[in-house]
């Protein structure tokens, strides 16, 4: 790989092991940042953090708080389990630092309010990992939605399948805030129309023996005469996953997130059916690195099309730090996905329909 020409930040990188690994990996194949400190609190993870970076037994600590005291960054990037993020997010941003902070954002809407509130009194940066959206068959889908290439979005619908096989880290309404904030992150990126309505029941199959709830279903009515329908599920018995898009001309079908087509179902008028490639994957200041070398032959990303994402993530961080271009996933406007969230456990608590007025 070749060097890059531009002034890497520094970063300190909070839950090293697991979806932690792929952080410290994006971070310093991205160009754009270079690890300083790393946090953990099991030994084999921040070892094998050093062995990636290089980093001594100095810069390896078990609290965010020691890291922040020790070690100067621009940065900390957190990929801790969900329930850590809230009071880590908060210690980063009083320590002066920018954040980026796996989904889910928090597990409640007000610790995520109160995160985007301290940011913006501290002039600090947050983003939120949204890594589902920016997948290419999602950014298609929300190209063709915002061109009215097939004329105005009614109707979708969105089914996600996912046999997990097991639990989540414990916490409340589990699916929802650690799997279901994927998809319905990617429904709002993709539908592009604010929810004002939400009946949602986020619960637990009955043969279903997990200790939190694993499924999720909600009807949302958005602004614009648009609606749609979504399900998910991280205890199903097998995969699935389908987001299909009623348009005035034709619906639009996702049948594979990862998937290069996309189908196109004309009518009702002359019914026919047609298969859309989907657009390239973003390579922009990444072109130093050999999956994206990969794709700009044309031999696509193969197994990497997981680090090119999460390298997007970490070049958009660095524009926003350097440059203040705001991603579409920064902390302020991830409280859209929140509040959707909250409002579907408020839906499922108080079994009524929930009204949201928007930021
Ligand atoms: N965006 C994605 O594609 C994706 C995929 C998987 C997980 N995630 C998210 O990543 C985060 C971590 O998930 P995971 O499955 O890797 O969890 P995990 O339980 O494997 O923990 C992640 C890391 O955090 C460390 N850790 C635990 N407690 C800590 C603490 N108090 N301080 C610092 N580090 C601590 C663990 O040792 C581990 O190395 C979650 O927010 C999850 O939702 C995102």
């Amino acid at each position: 790989m070749a060097p890059v020409q531009r002034e890497q930040l520094r970063i300190i990188h909070v839950g090293v092991g697991t979806r932690g690994k792929s952080h410290v990996r994006a971070a310093l194949e991205s160009g754009y940042w270079r690890p300083v400190a790393l946090v953990d609190v099991v030994p084999d993870y921040l070892a094998a953090a050093r062995e990636i970076t290089g980093l001594p037994e100095s810069a390896c600590f078990t609290t965010v708080e020691a890291a922040l005291d020790a070690v100067e960054s621009e940065a900390v990037a957190i990929a801790s389990p969900v329930t850590f993020h809230a009071q880590q997010i908060m210690a980063a941003l009083q320590a002066g630092r920018h954040v980026l902070t796996e989904k889910c954002f928090t597990t409640s809407l007000h610790d995520a309010e109160t995160c985007v509130a301290e940011a913006v009194r501290r002039d600090r940066k947050l983003v939120v990992v949204q890594n589902a959206r920016l997948r290419p068959a999602m950014r298609t889908l929300r190209r063709l939605i915002q061109e009215e290439t097939y004329g105005p979005l009614g109707l979708f619908l969105m089914s996600f399948f996912k046999p997990r096989g097991g639990p989540y880290n414990l916490s409340p309404h589990m699916h929802l805030w650690q799997q279901g904030v994927h998809e319905l992150d990617t429904t709002l990126g993709v539908v592009q129309h604010p929810v004002r309505r939400v009946w949602g029941l986020s619960n637990n199959p009955t043969w279903c023996d997990w200790p939190s709830e694993s499924t999720v279903q909600a009807i949302l009515e958005c602004d614009g005469g648009v609606s749609g329908t979504h399900l998910s599920t991280s205890n199903a018995r097998g995969n699935g996953f389908e987001f299909r898009l009623e348009c005035a001309e034709a619906a639009l079908v996702a049948g594979d997130r990862g998937g290069e087509t996309l189908r196109v179902l004309w009518g009702p008028k002359n019914r026919r059916e047609e298969t859309i490639p989907v657009d390239p994957y973003d390579t922009r200041g990444l072109e130093h690195h050999p999956v994206a070398q990969a794709i700009l032959n044309g031999d696509g990303p193969g197994r990497g099309e997981g680090i090119l994402i999460d390298m997007t993530i970490y070049r958009n961080l660095h524009e926003y730090v350097v440059e203040g271009k705001e991603p579409e996933s920064s902390g302020r406007r991830n409280l859209d996905t929140i509040r959707l969230l909250d409002a579907i456990v408020r839906s499922t608590e108080e079994r009524r329909a929930i009204e949201l007025k928007g930021a």
